[in-house]
């Protein structure tokens, strides 16, 4: 397993990311399965580092099969400017899809034995508060949908099957945050 976090804050947002720490985490329970891991400290806004993450992780690992684009921000800070938030909410949790699978396709396509692509998008797809952030997850989120489109289209021909999750709320950092408990009516 290649495992890729950020693990560092994102200026804008409100809810504390992945640490170094919880990335070795991932490595130690990956490990414990009895499997093997490669992590890299990488931004999914940075389509170099992530190209040059997935070669690293191939030579070492030996291959590719499935290809997760999960990395996400949610609740952004309520004094940051607006217009930044709805920027970072689209380069982190759409442009960064595009990115990761970007990064990781054509190592499919050269291998030439088909794969999977999964997106993780979200329910938040209605409704909205006219808050950069707000609009910017659900912007995104909605992109997400249109990229498992395009993607499914284009790999279709080559076996790769391309799907998106759409989770409602999930008991994880991006949630248990008082911010966003507050945004939800208490917890
Ligand atoms: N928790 C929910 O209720 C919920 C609901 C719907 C969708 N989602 C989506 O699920 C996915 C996973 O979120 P989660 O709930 O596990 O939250 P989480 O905060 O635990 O995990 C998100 C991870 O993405 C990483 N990340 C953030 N920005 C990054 C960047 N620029 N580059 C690389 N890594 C980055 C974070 O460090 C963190 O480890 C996200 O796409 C999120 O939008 C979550």
């Amino acid at each position: 397993m290649l495992a890729v976090d950020v693990c560092a804050p994102v200026g804008t947002v409100a809810h504390p990311l992945a640490t170094p720490d919880d990335l070795a985490e991932t490595a130690r329970l990956v490990e414990a399965e009895g499997r093997r891991v490669v992590t890299a400290q990488v931004d999914v806004r940075d389509a170099d580092a992530l190209t040059a993450a997935v070669a690293d992780g191939v030579a070492r690992l030996g291959g590719l099969d499935v290809v997760l684009a999960n990395a996400g921000i949610g609740l952004m800070d309520p004094a940051a400017d607006p217009r930044q938030a709805f920027r970072d909410q689209l380069d982190v949790n759409l442009v960064g899809v595009w990115n990761t699978v970007h990064a990781a396709v054509p190592v499919l396509l050269e291998q030439g034995h088909g794969g999977a692509v999964v997106l993780t998008s979200s329910v938040f797809g209605l409704g909205g508060d006219g808050t950069g952030g707000g609009d910017g997850y659900v912007a995104g989120k909605h992109g997400v949908v249109g990229l498992m489109r395009t993607f499914a289209t284009w790999l279709a021909p080559h076996g790769i099957r391309v799907n998106c999750v759409n989770p409602s709320g999930v008991a994880t950092p991006m949630v248990l945050d008082p911010a966003v408990e507050a945004l939800f009516g208490g917890p």
